[in-house]
């Protein structure tokens, strides 16, 4: 059976300061979790988040991840870098960075597959717009996505990579998608999975569902067969919030 896992993706929030006492709140909250419990902080506060961290049950992830190993590349951060601050998961193509920072198809497959070679596990974010749901594209879309963020990977890496479906119209908005759509999408993204790999391999990959999940919605949404794990955005920033979902 697939191992839950809740992820933190706390965007572009908090000072290290503010990180340490988020983390200090949290360890004890989440010590008894029965999921796999991650926190993706900005990089400022990997440092002082990776030391609180060791000896803990709540591992370490990046927002992104460069594929070059080092150069001339102004902004970006490489897999030795984040290795070397203990970090053993890293957020890919969140809809934002394909939104606000050109991040394509073809950048998410080069940023997966250089985590997948650090042993860092990817998070790869896929999932379609507002006009795109109401066009009646919703599964062409994220079927494309992953399909595209896997070219060219082995079945034992495919494996190895975590899938989070995010409606972008429910990021940050207070509107979830509904347990029943969100199983149904996620679903289909396991049928593209399938396709490709076989369906041993697409039953092994764990898909999360984020977007607006939160302590009040999470137990429904987790309940649902498909859904995995969550990414949860807004309500990681409070130890309380955000242990509440680990223990939906
Ligand atoms: P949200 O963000 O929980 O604030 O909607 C989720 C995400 O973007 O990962």
């Amino acid at each position: 059976m697939r191992k839950p896992i809740i992820a933190g993706n706390w965007k572009m929030n908090m000072t290290p300061a503010e990180a340490e006492q988020l983390i200090v709140e949290l360890i004890p909250l989440v010590k008894d979790a029965a999921c796999d419990v991650v926190v993706c902080p900005p990089y400022v506060d990997l440092a002082v988040v990776g030391k609180l961290l060791v000896g803990t049950n709540i591992k370490l992830g990046a927002q992104s991840i460069h594929w070059a190993p080092k150069g001339a590349f102004t902004g970006e951060i490489s897999a030795d870098m984040l290795l070397a601050m203990g970090v053993s998961y890293a957020i890919v193509g969140h809809s934002e960075r394909r939104q606000y920072f050109g991040e394509t198809d073809e950048t998410v497959n080069k940023r997966a597959k250089a985590a997948l070679e650090a042993n860092i596990t990817p998070i790869i974010c896929v999932g379609e717009s507002l006009e795109q749901r109401e066009n009646g594209v919703t599964d062409t879309i994220v079927s494309k996505q992953t399909v595209a963020a896997f070219a060219g990977f082995s079945a034992e890496e495919a494996e190895r990579c975590v899938i989070a479906y995010e409606p972008i119209w429910a990021i940050g908005t207070g509107k979830t998608a509904t347990s029943e759509d969100a199983n149904a999408t996620i679903k289909v993204i396991r049928d593209a999975i399938a396709g490709v790999y076989g369906a041993k391999v697409a039953d092994a990959v764990r898909i999360q569902y984020g977007g607006s999940m939160n302590p009040k919605n999470a137990s429904e949404l987790m309940a649902m067969p498909a859904i995995d794990g969550g990414l949860i955005g807004g309500a990681s920033l409070k130890s309380e919030d955000f242990s509440k979902v680990v223990h939906f």
